[in-house]
């Protein structure tokens, strides 16, 4: 799809250079190294830069999650969660004082 019918960049050519840093219709037109000419396309550039950013948030959400996930999975035991304790853990089984 055509986004600016005046220097034929289309969706892609956009995306391209969103992906590529641009932030701002300007900056899309920068990276292609052309300027605004009537204007028609900048609100779908803005649109589109706009909906990039949020892609880009919720990358960062994620990747921070999956972090924190690892980071609390290497402090855990290696084998499953911890078992408690039993109540009467002085209680020692009379196999275990035999195997001492
Ligand atoms: S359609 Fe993009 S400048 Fe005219």
């Amino acid at each position: 799809m055509y986004v600016c019918i005046c220097h034929a960049l289309n969706d892609k050519k956009v995306k391209a250079a969103l992906d590529q840093g641009a932030t701002t219709p300007a900056s899309v037109f920068r990276h292609h190294n052309c300027q605004v000419q009537c204007g028609k396309c900048v609100p779908t550039m803005r649109s589109m830069a706009s909906e990039h950013r949020a892609v880009l948030v919720q990358q960062a959400a994620a990747a921070t999650t999956i972090a924190a996930v690892a980071a609390t999975s290497a402090t855990a035991p290696c084998c499953g969660p911890a078992i408690p304790e039993p109540a009467n853990a002085e209680a020692i089984p009379a196999y275990a004082v035999a195997a001492e």
